[in-house]
């Protein structure tokens, strides 16, 4: 028998049970990571983070990135099955990311679970990163059920999606230009504080104040779609200018500003996207989730339109392999069939595919 007809077969048996064994890999960005889960519950969550190495490049280089996911991702899945206390005889399904990130670094994850999946005759499941950042909602929140408005937030997007089953986005609004975690990384280069931007301007921001006017992009259209370029040209005007001047700045009340009007203008379209939709829920995803400004504005904004606002815990917001294997876990029981060994990585793959 082929293989894919021994993994459709062994997934269909599967499908039955709810506490289905599914170790995933993410290897789209700069976090080799590996998870198990059984059902909904988190039994291990390796995370192999690269944020040393790329900090002295100001970002990710990606050949970097694909190169020491290779040397990882083997410990990695050890590390896994260890704190699981598992063999890989105890795994019922193999899940990986496949798109959107670097298309060198998804390879390596795609090709070592292939290899896998084929070796161990278990059914492979090719997941959209995107559509993983949502689902670590899931594993927060075993109950949380669609539908629901979903605010994306991370490196590559920044998106409102109306999430009508375990499966199905709808994009309410996107970015145009940057996404907000670009954002936050680029503003943080001016500032000079070091790779990745998020975590550092939001502790910069705690001893500022936000006394800088910034920009507020489509302030007179009726849009849920984001636009960081402005914000972000704004921060980098203001800097050059005061150096041009020599005058001193305050990069704190500046980390402030950026901070509250960029948390400002995503709570405010997810909310009257909300309101609009009549939805009562809505949950935030993404690595920009991981930021307390945001979490808190929401959910205090949103309590005042009866409206209940969920994340996951920091761990579970940036890039790790539990959220892979929690949308792996829904494709399964909303009925998809097992990848093919010539499954390739996507590297521009949509939210909604
Ligand atoms: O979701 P993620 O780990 O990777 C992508 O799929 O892109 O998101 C990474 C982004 C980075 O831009 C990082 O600066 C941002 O998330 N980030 C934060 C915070 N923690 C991470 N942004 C704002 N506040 C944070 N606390
Ligand atoms: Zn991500």
């Amino acid at each position: 028998m082929k293989y894919i007809d021994i993994a459709n077969k062994k997934l269909e048996e599967i499908r039955k049970k709810d506490d289905i064994v599914i170790l995933a890999i993410e290897s789209s960005c700069d976090e080799t990571a590996v998870a198990i889960t059984r059902g909904r519950e988190l039994l291990a969550n390796a995370i192999a983070s690269q944020i040393e190495i790329h900090k002295r490049f100001g970002g990710v280089v990606p050949e970097i990135a694909s190169r020491n996911h290779t040397l990882a991702i083997d410990n990695v899945m050890k590390e896994a099955l260890e704190k699981a206390n598992m063999t890989l005889d105890d795994i019922d399904c193999i899940a990986v990311t496949y798109g959107a990130g670097l298309l060198g670094a998804l390879l390596v994850g795609v090709s070592y679970a292939k290899a896998l999946a084929y070796a161990t005759k278990k059914p492979l499941i090719a997941v959209n990163h995107i559509k993983g950042h949502i689902a670590a909602n899931y594993i927060a929140k075993p109950d949380l059920n669609p539908p629901y408005l979903c605010l994306i937030a991370s490196g590559g997007h920044t998106t409102i999606a109306y999430v009508k089953s375990l499966e199905e986005v709808e994009i309410k609004g996107t970015t145009q230009d940057d996404a907000c975690g670009e954002a936050f990384d680029k503003v943080a280069r001016v500032l000079g504080l070091p790779y990745p931007g998020g975590p550092q301007i939001e502790k910069l921001a705690k001893g500022g104040n936000p006394t800088i006017e910034l920009p507020t992009p489509y302030k007179d259209k009726e849009t849920y779609d984001f636009s960081y370029s402005g914000i972000k040209t704004a921060v980098i005007n203001y800097v050059h200018k005061a150096e041009q001047k020599g005058e001193k700045i305050s990069r704190e009340d500046l980390a402030c500003s950026f901070q509250e009007k960029v948390t400002d203008i995503m709570v405010n379209n997810t909310l009257r996207c909300a309101k609009d939709m009549n939805v009562k829920t809505v949950v935030i995803a993404g690595g920009v989730g991981a930021n307390g400004v945001l979490r808190q504005k929401m959910s205090s904004r949103a309590k005042t339109l009866g409206i209940e606002v969920y994340y996951p815990p920091m761990i579970l917001c940036t890039d790790n392999g539990a959220m892979i294997a929690s949308q792996a876990y829904n494709m399964i029981k909303s009925g998809a069939k097992a990848s093919d060994i010539d499954i390739d990585a996507k590297a521009d793959l949509r939210v909604w595919e």
